[in-house]
């Protein structure tokens, strides 16, 4: 089914939760494209999940426009949205507008931002040259270094009034839905009912109006993965299997066999 930034706004607070996961590639596109779920993110996870980085500080504008590229060539009618990389949307609105630009032509349909300080006016900015907006808040991996680590946010009655502005100045300044990520899941459910856009949490409890994971921890080919990730499938041992299959097959001459060999 296809879904536009019109169609997902508009199931706020409706029966059926929004799903969204991260995609990097075209092959994985293609799988996404026809599954049933809702959006795919291009996420500057890109740089931890496939480049090997400590931290998403490695992805830059480049990197995120090859990834987005390479989802759109696969991924048919899905809304895609690809992640503004650290530091992208910091140098005013015209570099903002560039960068954005450059994603919406690889193919995106939307561009996600985390934080809400100082990225009012840049939002409004976007939102007003054509370029969907989706907030990040509460635990941004871009402030990893604020933050001391990757730390649940928002614990606390000044902590959540913080998160809770956050998202409010986000959605005051025109973005069409807010991620949500690593805050208790009280606070996840009270910035739900306080704001008119579309929530997606990630660890932040069962009451946001959708859910997104990172595609490789769900398939479960991470092998190390936060605690509020469930993995859906056995990514890491279905490889294994698979190629040490292939390397029993190939040591002991039952790979090629007639089947897969030119006459
Ligand atoms: O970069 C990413 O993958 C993300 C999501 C997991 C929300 O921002």
């Amino acid at each position: 089914m296809s879904t536009s930034v019109v169609t997902f706004r508009s199931r706020k607070g409706g029966p059926l939760p929004l799903t969204m996961v991260t995609c990097y590639d075209t092959a994985f596109a293609r799988l996404l494209a026809t599954s049933d779920v809702d959006a795919v993110l291009v996420g500057d996870s890109v740089a931890m999940v496939v480049h090997g980085h400590a931290t998403t500080l490695a992805a830059d504008l480049d990197m995120m426009v090859l990834h987005t590229a390479a989802v759109a060539r696969g991924i048919g009618d899905k809304l895609l949205v690809a992640d503004l990389p650290f530091l992208a949307h910091r140098r005013g609105r015209r570099e903002a507008v560039d960068a954005a630009g450059a994603l919406l032509r690889a193919g995106a349909h939307a561009v996600k931002l985390e934080g809400a300080a100082g990225n009012a006016d840049v939002v409004t900015h976007l939102v007003e040259s054509g370029i969907p907006v989706m907030g990040h808040v509460g635990l941004t991996p871009q402030f990893v270094n604020a933050f001391g680590g990757f730390k649940v946010q928002g614990r606390g009655n000044e902590a959540a009034d913080h998160v809770l502005g956050d998202a409010k100045a986000l959605e005051h300044a025109g973005v069409f839905s807010l991620v949500i990520e690593g805050v208790p899941a009280e606070l996840g459910a009270r910035v739900t009912a306080s704001v008119s856009v579309p929530t997606i949490g990630i660890g932040a409890g069962a009451d946001c109006d959708g859910q997104i994971l990172v595609l490789h921890d769900m398939l479960g080919i991470t092998l190390k993965v936060p605690r509020f990730v469930r993995r859906f499938g056995d990514g890491a041992g279905m490889v294994r299997d698979a190629v040490d299959g292939y390397v029993a097959a190939v040591r002991e001459h039952r790979f090629p066999d007639l089947p897969e060999t030119y006459v």
